[in-house]
């Protein structure tokens, strides 16, 4: 039986999809309210983890010990880092790195925890494939990209140090949780899925976008997941 925990950082991350549950149960675990009941036919917990990787680590964790999920589907907003992914596109996960580690002077390469094992977390190919067949469904006015999602505990508004991540990292897109939980997801073997809507450019531009855009790219990334779970 497929249980699905659905992670956003933010309440207009996940405000639509806790509206439209019947909710069977509500747990209150490190801060964290995990709704957990029938959404489109599916099994779901859905959580606002709180920003950033450390919150969203936990999270997972909870969702894998306490919930048991079989799935874990990331949704919200991200910073595109390529020319091509506009404001309001969506970015399925490749697979996700964090690009704020650096072990380097052991002889890790940049974004790899030591000992892990390695760099990059691959997302499962059914889930991401699933979204970005749904998203044609759903919007097939946006463009849907598969790439790389990085993360890092920063909200990235500049030029340049947009450019050294793009260089050491070929990202699509940045934010600041998919990392931690494809990290966290790996360590339990469970397969899971970073869905994003741009919001901004993460660029020297971001600080003016994202207030302007992160509403309308949230709500569009968890429309998609909801119509996920009538497939799933
Ligand atoms: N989430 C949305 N936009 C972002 C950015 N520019 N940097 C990090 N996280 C983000």
């Amino acid at each position: 039986m497929k249980k699905v925990g659905i992670i956003g950082a933010m309440d207009l991350e996940v405000e639509a999809l806790k509206g439209k549950m019947t909710v069977l149960r509500k747990e209150k675990r490190a801060s964290m309210e995990f709704l957990e009941g029938m959404l489109n036919g599916t099994d779901a917990v859905v959580v606002k983890s709180g920003i950033g990787k450390v919150n969203a680590a936990i999270c997972t964790q909870i969702l894998c010990d306490l919930f048991e999920v079989t799935h874990i589907i990331n949704t919200g907003v991200a910073g595109s880092l390529k020319n091509e992914i506009n404001i309001g596109d969506i970015v399925v996960s490749t697979d996700v790195i964090h690009h704020d580690v650096d072990v380097r002077v052991f002889g890790y390469p940049l974004g790899e925890v030591p000992q892990v094992g390695r760099l990059a977390f691959p997302a499962d190919e059914g889930l991401a494939q699933l979204a970005v067949s749904c998203c044609k469904e759903v919007s097939p006015d946006i463009a849907a990209f598969r790439g790389r999602v990085v993360s890092g505990d920063q909200f990235i508004s500049d030029r340049k140090v947009k450019e050294t991540i793009i260089e050491n990292f070929q990202g699509f897109c940045v934010e600041m949780e998919g990392a931690s939980i494809a990290h966290a997801a790996y360590l339990n073997q469970v397969p899971f899925v970073i869905i994003r809507a741009i919001s901004d450019k993460a660029d020297d531009s971001a600080e003016m976008d994202y207030p302007a855009f992160e509403k309308a790219a949230a709500a569009r990334s968890a429309a998609l997941v909801e119509h996920m779970l009538l497939k799933i």
